[in-house]
């Protein structure tokens, strides 16, 4: 950010890189979940799951990407040290089931997630909305995404 943005801006910047770095840790958060599910589901017909999942992991990470480029943009850095993450996201881990085969399972969890992603970035469009153009825009993006996200799984349940 030059000095006619940072003069334009209209919010806090210190709580708008802290609220960007609270969604940077649930992005690695499920991506990790999701990745890991992809890797261990098993379990007939569990082909589905397994590259919906990675079709999801695959967002997750592109959106902490988006989410790091936000916040050095903003003259900071994305949280450094991976032991931060779960203690600065916005929800705690989400444990995978232990049976890999549990496909309903693993199908709530990640309703659950994107419920609580869309309920973030639903928040954050809102706080943004007028006055952090290019936030704003990034941010309602990732949110049309978890939206998908989340109609993609509960699609799964209904077969
Ligand atoms: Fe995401
Ligand atoms: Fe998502």
């Amino acid at each position: 950010m030059g000095k006619q943005a940072r003069a334009i801006t209209e919010m806090s910047l210190k709580e708008l890189v802290k609220d960007l770095n609270k969604a940077y840790a649930d992005e690695w958060l499920a991506y990790y979940l999701y990745w890991y599910m992809a890797q261990t589901v098993s379990g007939r017909n569990y082909h589905g799951v397994k590259s919906a999942l990675e079709k999801l992991a695959k967002d997750e990470l592109e959106h902490a990407g988006e989410l790091a480029d936000l916040i050095t943009k903003l003259g900071d850095v994305p949280i450094a040290n991976p032991m931060d993450l779960e203690k600065n996201a916005n929800a705690p881990y989400l444990l995978p089931p232990k049976n890999t085969a549990d496909i309903n399972r693993i199908i709530r969890i990640v309703s659950e997630a994107e419920a609580e992603a869309i309920e973030v970035y639903n928040k954050l469009a809102k706080k943004t909305f007028g006055k952090e153009h290019v936030i704003y825009q990034v941010i309602t993006h990732i949110l049309s995404e978890e939206i998908d996200h989340e109609e993609m799984f509960e699609n799964l349940l209904e077969r």
